[in-house]
């Protein structure tokens, strides 16, 4: 059964949903969102000679319907021009206030400071990699290098790689992109199946989308909204962390432009609602943490991190603060948010209690009994005392400690991953006492996680037969390369905003400083290779949109600190309070929080 439905969409687009029975089920996600969309967005009149249109193509595996679509050409008369009307414009005065009190004067620039080449070049390409569509600004491309023969899908917006370009305009009072960009993203919330006939759950969000421009007849053509849900991505990842993301950028969005409006609106309520919904579902995990396949994250290829991984948890530990900020308060919102609060709280003292190791914590591993049957077992996850990697025993400082990259049975992933653990800072994943010692092993390790360029993604790199069977023999992914322990410049930004939460800008000035000239002369690149990152990546973009907007956020963020306690949490005392063990109720004692509580506290 297919039918088509044509709604209208704000910014004089049309949406286009097929809902087609796949397996003897239907599934209408966005018809469910668009019944929520309330009566001035809804445009009752269809144009019947509008034709739907499919697009062929072997890639896609069977013929598709595009779900949102738009005329470029010639506009037919029946779609209203919204770009005048309240819903499309964010409220200018909020903008004014951006302006008025931040550092930044009313055609953005810095105040009392001229912009350095480096800054003038960044802003002009962050400018040119900017997608329209329907002749609205609403994401921008990944990498923008004209010279490039071969984008492969570095050409599409991607949900990740945009939001230190979000943050950029945002800082600089320009909200009209990242409004647009929260909107449409939402539009494309999980629409269609994907791999081999089987569908996503309802809630996920693309890792990408692309416009495409698709001929309507003769004369016109129509430019089309296209995601990505890891079909055609290497693998066939689902990008776990977009929906987090979005999550995330709403509420930055909001607290930086005071446009609170947006995050009360019925489809947008939707939106955050179906994807706590599909990161709180019940499955067969015994951990608080979210479980994931490998690559579901900025690191999108395998590099076995599958499980618990850091980052997955510590952007999953945010999203959800950010929603029980955001979710209207109302009989049908009280279980979510019980359920939110009992997450969040289960989640940190996992975190803070098992990730968590320094000098003292590895010792304790290193002494560890295994195999303990009981509940009262100090070696919870049998973890075998060889499986301390030697680089470890050396290289943990006598200060400082980091939480390691993933948990499992009888499995520590020793790794440092530096976006997890930035990112716990930023969240209060971590506590405050964590945060410091984190940022004084990065200090501590300088030459080894930042060197010529911040930030290494992850350290060690694999090597030899880890290597080969950890990620399958990647050719991209060897040694100190790419994500096998290549410097991602993006970085700086969530750096920048740990260093200035726990009061250590010199920490951040030091890496954007060393990063600027860098940067700017080598034209931008999407990572460095080698120990000490000195080469370009060896198959790295150059013009790397999150490069530059990473690099642009990280100025912007110094030059005004003030706006950084919009972007980060702070610990809430009332989660450690939280006890979600029901199970004392049943005299079962299955609980180890109370003994650990001198941990989980400052
Ligand atoms: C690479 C990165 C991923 C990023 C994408 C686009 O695949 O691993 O994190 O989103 O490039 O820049």
């Amino acid at each position: 059964m297919n039918a088509i439905k044509i709604y209208n969409m704000k910014f004089g687009c049309s949406l286009l949903i097929q809902s087609r029975g796949v397996l003897g089920f239907n599934k209408f996600p966005n018809l469910n969102r668009n019944l929520h969309i309330s009566a001035p967005r809804f445009l009752g009149a269809i144009n019947q000679t509008l034709k739907p249109f499919s697009v062929s193509s072997p890639n896609w595996g069977r013929s598709r319907v595009f779900p949102v679509t738009c005329c470029n050409s010639s506009k037919p008369n029946y779609v209203a021009d919204y770009s005048t009307t309240l819903e499309s414009r964010v409220n200018d005065k909020n903008f004014e206030s951006v302006y008025v009190q931040g550092g930044l004067d009313e055609t953005g620039e810095s105040a009392g400071r001229a912009e350095s080449e480096a800054e003038k070049d960044a802003w002009r390409l962050l400018r040119e990699a900017v997608v329209t569509y329907c002749g609205n600004p609403v994401g921008t491309l990944a990498a923008n290098n004209p010279g490039d023969k071969v984008p492969l899908n570095y050409d599409q917006v991607f949900i990740r790689d945009f939001v230190p370009s979000a943050l950029a305009f945002l800082l600089k009072g320009e909200g009209e992109i990242v409004r647009n960009f929260l909107l449409h993203t939402l539009q494309l919330q999980s629409w269609e199946k994907t791999v081999d006939c089987y569908s996503p759950g309802q809630g996920l969000m693309p890792a990408s989308f692309k416009i495409r421009t698709v001929p309507l007849d003769d004369t016109k053509v129509e430019e089309v909204l296209d995601p990505d849900f890891g079909e055609s991505a290497i693998g066939r990842v689902a990008p776990v962390d977009s929906g987090l993301w979005w999550i995330i950028l709403l509420r930055a969005y909001s607290k930086i432009t005071g446009d609170f409006a947006m995050q009360e609106r019925v489809d947008i309520q939707t939106g955050i609602k179906l994807i706590l919904n599909l990161c709180l579902s019940d499955g067969f995990d015994m951990f608080p943490s979210l479980l994931v396949t490998d690559g579901s994250c900025m690191i999108d290829r395998r590099m076995g991190i599958h499980g618990h991984p850091l980052e997955i948890q510590s952007l999953f530990y945010s999203a959800l603060r950010c929603a029980r900020e955001m979710l209207a308060l109302d009989e049908g919102s009280k279980n979510l948010v019980r359920t939110i609060n009992n997450r969040l709280s289960a989640l940190s003292f996992h975190i803070r209690e098992y990730y968590w190791i320094d000098m003292k914590k590895i010792n304790e591993i290193y002494r560890y009994k295994t195999e303990e049957y009981s509940t009262e077992a100090i070696n919870k996850f049998n973890i075998y005392p060889e499986q301390i990697p030697h680089w470890l025993m050396d290289w943990i400082p006598e200060e400082g400690g980091y939480m390691i990259g993933n948990l499992q049975p009888a499995h520590m992933d020793f790794r440092f991953f530096t976006l997890g653990n930035i990112w716990s800072i930023v969240s209060s994943l971590s506590t405050p006492k964590q945060n410091n010692s984190i940022l004084n092993l990065i200090e501590s390790k300088w030459d080894d996680l930042v060197g010529h360029m911040p930030l290494k993604i992850v350290y060690p790199a694999l090597e030899l037969e880890e290597w080969r069977i950890i990620t399958g023999s990647d050719p991209k992914n060897t040694p100190w390369s790419y994500h096998n322990g290549g410097s991602w410049p993006t970085l700086l930004w969530q750096f920048t905003l740990a260093c200035i939460k726990m009061g250590r800008i010199e920490l951040a000035r030091k890496a954007v400083n060393l990063a600027e000239n860098r940067l700017y002369a080598d034209h931008w690149p999407e990572y460095y290779d080698t120990r000490s990152g000195r080469f370009i990546g060896k198959q790295s973009r150059l013009y790397q949109t999150w490069t530059i907007a990473g690099f642009l956020t990280s100025k912007m963020l110094l030059e005004n600190p003030e706006k950084a306690s919009l972007l980060f949490w702070e610990e809430d005392y009332d989660l450690l309070e939280i006890c979600v063990c029901a199970l004392s109720k049943t005299g079962r004692k299955l609980c180890a929080r109370g003994a650990a509580k001198s941990q989980i506290l400052v």
